[in-house]
C-alpha cells in the first residue's frame, strides 16, 4: 500500500476522522444507517465519523469483531480497515497473576511466555493492538494500580517492559504469527502521582524523572513497541496528554519515537479540567500539537481540528503526520491485505483457554507467590487435618481489576485446588463477603477452626479494591478479616494466612496472629490449584517482592533504592534523635524490595571480584557461593546491587543491576558469576547527560536487598590512570 499516495486521496474530513477511536459497543450497536442514538449523540458524532473512524477499543470475540470490520469495509470510501486496539495486560481468556505478582519471579522468560499466549489467544480473536505493558515505576501502594506495574525498580521494570514487548509482538511484529502490537503505557510516570491518589499531580525533577521513571519506556521502545499510551497526570505542571516537552520533543524528537501516541481514554477532553484549556477547541489544539494522533472516546479532534485548520492555528501537516503514522501501522500489520490479520473463530476454540496455557498460568502463578513468614509450620503435612476459612476459601474473585475477557467462572479456586493437592478432605468454611462477616459465619469457622491440626485463612482485597480508580488511603485488611484472625486464633494458632490482594499491606495486625504468611497476589485462572502446591511443597516457593511492603502506611513512600541523606540513621546509635527517623517506628518496611523466603535456606560466601579497579573499557567479574542448606532442593533469584558512593548527585545506597535465578538440591553449592560494566554504572546528572563518575564503589550480592554480602572497587577512567 503506497500510504501518501492513500493520504493525498483522503478528504481533510476523512483525515481527521482516522485519529478518533471509539468503544466497540458504539460500532457494533450503532446501526450504520445513520441512525446514531445514546452515547454517540451526546459525544456529537455523526455517522460519517463512524465510517471514517480509524480504530476501535475493545471488542469482545471474534465474531463481534469479524462483524464490526465488515461492516467498516462496507462504509468506508477508500477501504481503510479499522485498528482494533484492547486492554490484555495478563492474559486475554487465560489470566495470568498481575505484572506486580508476575515480577516477583525475577523471570522475564516466564514473563515473555505469559505475554506470548496472551497475544495468541488476543489475536485469533481479532484483536491487533494491546493496551500493554504498563510500565509505571510505582513507589506508593495506596494507589490500585501498582497492581498493574513491575514495582519500584528501575532495571527490572526495563528488563520486564523488554519481555513484554518480546511476548506480545514476537521477534518482528510484521512477520510474527499470532502477535499483536504492545502500546506502553503510560506516559509518563503516572506511577509517581500524589499521595497514591489517582489521577493526581506528579510533581518531580527532570532528571529524577529520567533516572527513575523513564527507563520503563524507553526499553518497551527500544524493543520496538508499536505505540505509546499518554498518561492522565500533570508532569512539571502540564498534563502528558498536552506536553509538547514530554511528547514530542522527548519522545519523538530525542528519542526518535514515530509511532502511534493514543490519549489515555478521555485525557485530551481533561487538559479542560486540568486547567491548561479553556473549552474543547483549545484541547484540540494543544493535544495535536504535542503529537497525541489518536484521541480516545472524546471528540475534541473531530469537532475542532478543521476549523483550527481552517483559522489557521493548526497546519494541516500536523493531521497528515498523525493519519500517516496511523495508516503506516496498518500497513506493518498487514491489515490493508487482510483487515482479519489472525482473526480465526474455528482456531480460536482450540487456541483459547487450551489446557497447555492453564498449565503455564499455574507455573506462573507459583513463581509469583511469596513466602512472607513461615515458623515452620509450612509446608503442610498431606495427611493433616485442614481448615479452609475466609472470604477467598471458595472465591472466584482470582483475576484481578484488568481481566476483561477472562472469565471469574472458569477459576480455579484456592478450595478446589486444596482438594486437588490434598489426597484428606479439607473442612471449608467459607465468608461470602470481604468486608463483612455473618454471625452464622463467624460460627462456622470457629467450629472448623477448633477442630483442625491447621488452619488456612485466606484473607485480602476484592479486585474492586485494587486497579484503576482503586486508591486506598489506609492498605490494612478490611476489619473484619483482622477481627476473624483473632478469634480464629483464640480457638487454633496454627494459622496460615494466604493473601489475596493488588498492593503490598500493611500487615501490622496480621503478623502476630499468623505462623505463616503466603503473598499470593490475584493468581489468575489457576490460582487456587498454584497456591495449593505452594502450601504443601508440592512447589518450593522462590518468589522475591518487587514493592517494599511498609511497616506501616505513615512509611510511604517506602523504596529500597533511596538515598543516605546528611543524618542517616544509625543502627548502631538509634536514639539518636536528629537523625532521619521516626521517633514511633522504624525507617525500614516490613518486608523490602528483594524479600521472600523458601522452604529451603541459602547461604552467601566467598564474594569475589575479578580485580579492585574497573576501568572503562573493561569488565569486572563478581563472583559468589551460594549453598542449599536445608534438606529440601529450591530455586534462589541470586540478586546483585551496587552503590556509587560518591556522585555529581546523590546516589542511592544500593541499585538493582543483576539477578539471576538458580536451582540448588539439597546441600549443593554453586558459584554464580556476574559481569559489570562501566555502562552499567551511568547514571543521570544534573546536566541530563549520562555517564560514570570515577571513584569508589561497593557490589553487594545476596538473597534480598537488605540481606547481602559485600565487596569494594573503584572505577577509574584509563585516560587518566596515573
Ligand atoms: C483506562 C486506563 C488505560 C486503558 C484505557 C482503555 O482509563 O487508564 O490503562 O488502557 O482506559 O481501556
Amino acid at each position: 500500500m503506497d500510504i501518501d499516495a492513500l493520504l493525498k486521496q483522503m478528504t481533510l474530513d476523512e483525515k481527521i476522522d482516522q485519529l478518533m477511536q471509539l468503544a466497540a459497543f458504539l460500532f457494533d450497536g450503532a446501526s450504520h444507517e445513520g441512525e446514531i442514538t445514546g452515547p454517540l449523540s451526546d459525544l456529537g458524532i455523526s455517522s460519517q465519523t463512524i465510517h471514517n473512524s480509524g480504530s476501535v477499543l475493545g471488542g469482545s470475540g471474534a465474531a463481534e469483531i469479524k462483524r464490526i470490520q465488515e461492516a467498516h469495509l462496507t462504509t468506508n470510501r477508500l477501504n481503510i480497515p479499522l485498528l482494533i486496539m484492547a486492554d490484555i495486560i495478563h492474559g486475554y481468556k487465560t489470566i495470568f497473576p498481575h505484572n506486580l505478582a508476575l515480577s516477583c519471579s525475577f523471570d522475564p522468560e516466564l514473563v515473555e511466555e505469559t505475554a506470548r499466549i496472551a497475544a495468541k489467544e488476543a489475536a485469533v480473536s481479532g484483536i491487533h493492538v494491546t493496551f500493554a505493558p504498563m510500565v509505571d515505576l510505582v513507589r506508593d501502594p495506596r494507589w490500585g494500580r501498582v497492581m498493574e506495574s513491575t514495582g519500584e525498580d528501575p532495571y527490572l521494570n526495563s528488563e520486564l517492559a523488554r519481555a513484554f514487548v518480546r511476548g506480545f509482538q514476537g521477534q518482528d511484529i510484521q512477520t510474527s504469527k499470532d502477535s499483536v502490537a504492545a502500546c506502553v503505557k503510560h506516559f509518563a510516570a503516572y506511577g509517581a502521582i500524589e499521595a497514591g491518589r489517582d489521577y493526581n499531580t506528579v510533581n518531580m525533577s527532570e532528571r529524577e524523572l529520567r533516572e527513575v521513571y523513564l527507563p520503563g519506556y524507553k526499553a518497551a521502545l527500544d524493543e520496538n513497541a508499536q505505540m505509546v499510551m499518554t498518561a492522565f497526570n500533570t508532569i512539571d505542571g502540564k498534563p502528558c496528554s498536552g506536553n509538547k516537552a514530554l511528547m514530542r520533543n522527548l519522545l519523538r524528537d530525542e528519542w526518535g519515537f514515530n509511532g502511534v501516541v493514543i490519549s489515555d481514554w478521555g485525557s485530551i477532553r481533561e487538559l479542560i479540567p486540568h486547567g491548561v484549556a479553556e473549552n474543547e477547541k483549545e484541547a484540540a489544539a494543544l493535544a495535536i500539537e504535542a503529537g497525541v494522533d489518536i484521541e480516545m472516546m472524546t471528540s475534541t479532534y473531530v469537532s475542532h481540528l478543521k476549523e483550527l485548520i481552517k483559522e489557521g492555528t493548526i497546519e494541516e501537516s500536523r493531521i497528515d503526520e498523525s493519519v500517516r503514522r496511523i495508516l503506516k501501522l496498518k500497513q506493518t500489520l498487514g491489515l490493508f491485505e487482510n483487515p482479519y490479520r489472525f482473526l480465526d473463530e474455528d482456531k480460536a476454540k482450540d487456541v483459547i483457554f487450551s489446557e497447555e496455557h492453564r498449565l503455564v498460568a499455574r507455573r506462573a502463578a507459583e513463581e509469583s507467590i511469596v513466602l512472607l513468614e513461615n515458623d515452620g509450620i509450612l509446608p503442610i503435612n498431606k495427611g493433616d487435618d485442614v481448615g479452609l476459612i475466609g472470604p477467598f476459601a471458595e472465591s472466584q474473585d482470582l483475576l484481578g481489576p484488568w481481566s476483561w475477557i477472562g472469565d471469574k467462572n472458569d477459576v480455579e479456586t484456592l478450595a478446589m485446588g486444596i482438594k486437588k493437592v490434598f489426597s484428606k478432605p479439607i473442612s471449608i468454611s467459607s465468608i461470602q463477603s470481604v468486608h463483612a462477616i455473618e454471625q452464622e459465619e463467624l460460627v462456622s469457622a470457629i467450629e472448623v477452626a477448633k477442630k483442625v491440626d491447621t488452619v488456612i485463612l485466606a484473607l485480602g482485597e476484592s479486585s474492586d479494591m485494587s486497579g484503576e480508580g482503586g486508591s486506598r488511603s489506609k492498605i490494612d485488611l478490611p476489619e473484619i478479616q483482622l477481627e476473624l484472625l483473632k478469634k480464629i486464633h483464640e480457638v487454633n494458632n496454627n494459622i496460615v494466612v494466604v493473601l489475596i490482594n493488588g498492593r503490598p499491606l500493611d500487615l501490622t495486625h496480621v503478623t502476630p496472629f499468623a505462623k505463616a504468611i503466603v503473598e499470593a497476589w490475584f493468581p489468575g485462572s489457576s490460582g487456587g490449584t498454584a497456591i495449593a502446591r505452594i502450601l504443601s511443597g508440592d512447589k518450593n516457593p522462590s518468589a522475591k517482592l518487587t514493592m517494599s511492603f511498609p511497616d506501616t502506611v505513615g512509611q510511604i513512600p517506602v523504596y529500597y533504592n533511596h538515598h543516605n541523606t546528611g543524618r542517616p540513621l544509625d543502627h548502631n546509635n538509634p536514639h539518636n534523635r536528629y537523625v532521619s527517623k521516626f521517633i514511633d517506628g522504624p525507617n525500614m518496611p516490613r518486608y523490602p524490595f528483594g524479600y521472600g523466603l523458601s522452604y529451603s535456606s541459602f547461604e552467601y560466601s566467598e564474594l569475589e571480584l575479578s580485580q579492585s579497579v574497573l576501568r572503562d573499557s573493561k569488565t569486572l567479574y563478581v563472583s559468589v557461593k551460594v549453598k542449599n542448606t536445608k534438606e529440601r532442593s529450591g530455586d534462589e533469584i541470586v540478586q546483585l546491587y551496587t552503590r556509587d558512593h560518591v556522585g555529581e548527585v546523590v546516589r542511592p545506597l544500593k541499585e538493582l543491576k543483576a539477578f539471576k535465578k538458580i536451582h540448588l538440591e539439597s546441600e549443593e553449592s554453586k558459584t554464580v558469576t556476574f559481569a559489570v560494566t562501566e555502562e552499567m554504572l551511568r547514571y543521570t546528572h544534573s546536566d541530563l547527560t549520562c555517564y560514570t563518575d570515577p571513584g569508589e564503589f561497593t557490589v553487594f550480592v545476596g538473597t534480598s536487598s537488605a540481606n547481602t554480602i559485600e565487596a569494594s572497587f573503584k572505577y577509574q577512567i584509563e585516560s587518566e590512570e596515573k
